[in-house]
């Protein structure tokens, strides 16, 4: 019903070389056809990974974008630059986007929207601090920043997200959500879409991020409501990607 997705977040990290040993592996890897994977390398190489990634069943994903179609941004690009290299998915709202760019609720939607106009996929991220957690916010917090995109978007536009619940204290730190705390968020980010729209609610994706890798993943991708993962530092070893993308059961 849920297609997985495996998305890699390469951050500010790779290389062209990397861009080509991802190409030649995953062209001759085992993989099921019934999984999505994608990798999301930093914009220079979109348009390497788009020719070394052309007989392998990843897809490409960019790790933002501006908000305007076009116009005096020095710095940045635009959702229909990334459309013309084939991009599909387009991370918004991630949390270094959100504390060291000072990305707010209000910026993470228009990029949201600006993706959703260019018929791209924006893969929002979500996730509470550990000081939240620790106040017991946590809920409160990830419906709030679901809520702030899903209010505003129309149903159709809705269908078209895919959702990251990225626990902040998890990410780049090795110390992963457990499977348990991951479904309990997930399951409630669930029942909150549900509130919009069941069919909606049943069929969107929701993946989990933040210190996932070869040993935990299966385990994470077992849970009902966890459909894929956003991968950041196992994502950087071709193994390591690969055995992330077989395991999912
Ligand atoms: P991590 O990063 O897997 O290195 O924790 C995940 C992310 O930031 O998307």
């Amino acid at each position: 019903m849920r297609v997985p997705l495996i998305a890699g977040n390469w951050k500010m990290n790779g290389s062209l070389a990397l861009v080509e040993q991802f190409g030649q592996a995953f062209s001759k890897a085992n993989l099921s056809s019934s999984i999505d994977m994608a990798i999301l390398p930093p914009l220079p190489y979109l348009a390497a990974a788009q020719t070394a990634f052309e007989e392998t069943p990843l897809w490409l994903g960019a790790q933002t974008v501006n908000p305007e179609p076009s116009g005096a941004y020095t710095g940045e690009v635009s959702a229909s630059m990334l459309s013309e290299f084939g991009v599909r998915y387009v991370l918004v709202g991630h949390s270094e986007r959100r504390s060291l760019y000072y990305e707010d609720d209000q910026a993470v939607l228009a990029r949201t929207q600006a993706i959703l106009n260019a018929g791209l996929t924006p893969i929002l991220c979500v996730g509470e601090t550990l000081a939240e957690r620790d106040e017991g916010r946590t809920e409160a917090i990830v419906l709030n920043q679901v809520k702030a995109v899903f209010d505003a978007l129309d149903a159709r536009e809705r269908q078209h997200v895919v959702i990251a619940y990225e626990p902040v204290w998890a990410i780049g730190t090795g110390r992963t959500a457990t499977p348990e705390q991951a479904q309990a968020v997930h399951a409630a980010i669930r029942a909150c879409l549900g509130d919009y729209d069941e069919q909606m609610a049943s069929t969107l994706r929701l993946l989990y991020g933040g210190s996932m890798k070869r040993e935990n993943a299966a385990e994470l991708l077992a849970q009902p409501d966890i459909d894929g993962g956003l991968i950041g530092g196992a994502s950087l070893k071709v193994d390591d990607f690969l055995a992330i993308c077989q395991s999912v059961g």
